[in-house]
């Protein structure tokens, strides 16, 4: 069975029902998320570029010079071209993702537009023990779109700490989307145009291409709400009729409204999230947010050694 299939079984065996959102990013999973990105209702993506071109020199003095940028995921060549801009002389680029068709790419256009630039690409899971080749300066992590948001607190403190470890000392340039109005963060994941349900539902129809599954997808729908006392969107996937689909050899049987829970986004107010890295061991050493309070970007830096005991 391969990884795909086995998280499939176990995800739908499980109750209640879930299936991990990093699933969602084969080939067409990425294209359709891009197309998120640039919907009218989906503000995350163009808040935060607007953020950090506004700040750049800002960002640049508290990063400093030739430092080496790690990039936790790949896909977002946008933001960090302006960073890079902004930037002294930056001494390597290492991007880190688990798609290497998807990886390669960026890291093809992004030699292309700065060619004294060290391009040194990781096809790797980020969340993952990984062994980073010795540093050519210091060594600045970068982790855009709110990607912190689809992991649920504690395993987001985790993931922060293992992020701190691979820096060794350097900062973390991160950015988080903040609670808001639930009809503002409804829209953001309803669009009108039905992008983020194609997107959604592409879980299935990859199943039906990667692991012979059966999934109808005109008998499922997409749900988004704002889960509010737990501060997160979520997204499933909901049966329309009673249904049985058959996925590897087994069967699942399906009630009709019975639900898969694809994905959590979480919102932080600052002071939230200020907290939730304080508990990683990270200091928040400051904060860019746009007028509308829709979006943070966070620079948190190693906790600073305690005073030796007298
Ligand atoms: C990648 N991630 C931060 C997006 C989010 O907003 O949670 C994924 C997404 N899901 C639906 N729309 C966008």
């Amino acid at each position: 069975m391969t990884e795909f299939e086995q998280a499939l079984v176990t995800g739908l065996s499980a109750r209640p029902r879930s299936i991990a959102p990093k699933w969602f990013y084969d080939a067409e999973g990425s294209r359709l998320f891009e197309r998120i990105c640039e919907l009218p209702e989906y503000y995350p993506t163009r808040t935060e570029l607007a953020l950090l071109d506004r700040h750049a020199p800002e960002i640049a003095s508290r990063i400093g010079p030739r430092c080496e940028i790690v990039e936790f995921g790949a896909g977002a060549i946008r933001k960090l071209r302006v960073l890079l801009g902004a930037l002294d002389r930056p001494a390597r680029f290492v991007p880190i993702d688990i798609s290497g068709e998807h990886l390669l790419e960026a890291a093809t256009l992004l030699r292309r537009a700065h060619p004294a630039l060290e391009v040194r690409p990781l096809v790797a899971d980020f969340t993952r023990a990984l062994a980073l080749p010795p540093a050519a300066g210091p060594r600045i992590g970068f982790f855009p779109g709110s990607s912190i948001g689809n992991f649920d607190p504690p395993a987001a403190v985790e993931l922060l700490r293992h992020f701190a470890s691979l820096l060794g000392g350097g900062g973390l340039l991160i950015g988080v989307d903040r609670i808001k109005d639930p009809a503002a963060l409804h829209a953001a994941y309803n669009d009108s145009a039905g992008v983020t349900a194609a997107f959604n539902l592409n879980l299935w129809a990859r199943a039906n291409r990667e692991a012979g599954a059966g999934f109808d997808l005109a008998q499922w729908m997409h749900s988004a709400f704002y889960n509010a006392p737990l501060q997160r969107i979520e997204m499933h996937l909901v049966s329309r009729r009673a249904q049985r689909v058959t996925i590897a050899g087994t069967p699942f049987d399906f009630a009709e409204g019975a639900s898969v829970h694809t994905e959590n986004s979480y919102k932080y107010t600052v002071a939230g999230f200020q907290a939730l890295a304080r508990d990683a061991g990270l200091t928040p050493a400051a904060c860019w947010s746009d007028g509308a309070q829709r979006f943070a970007l966070h620079w948190l830096t190693p906790e600073p050694a305690a005073a030796p005991q007298r």
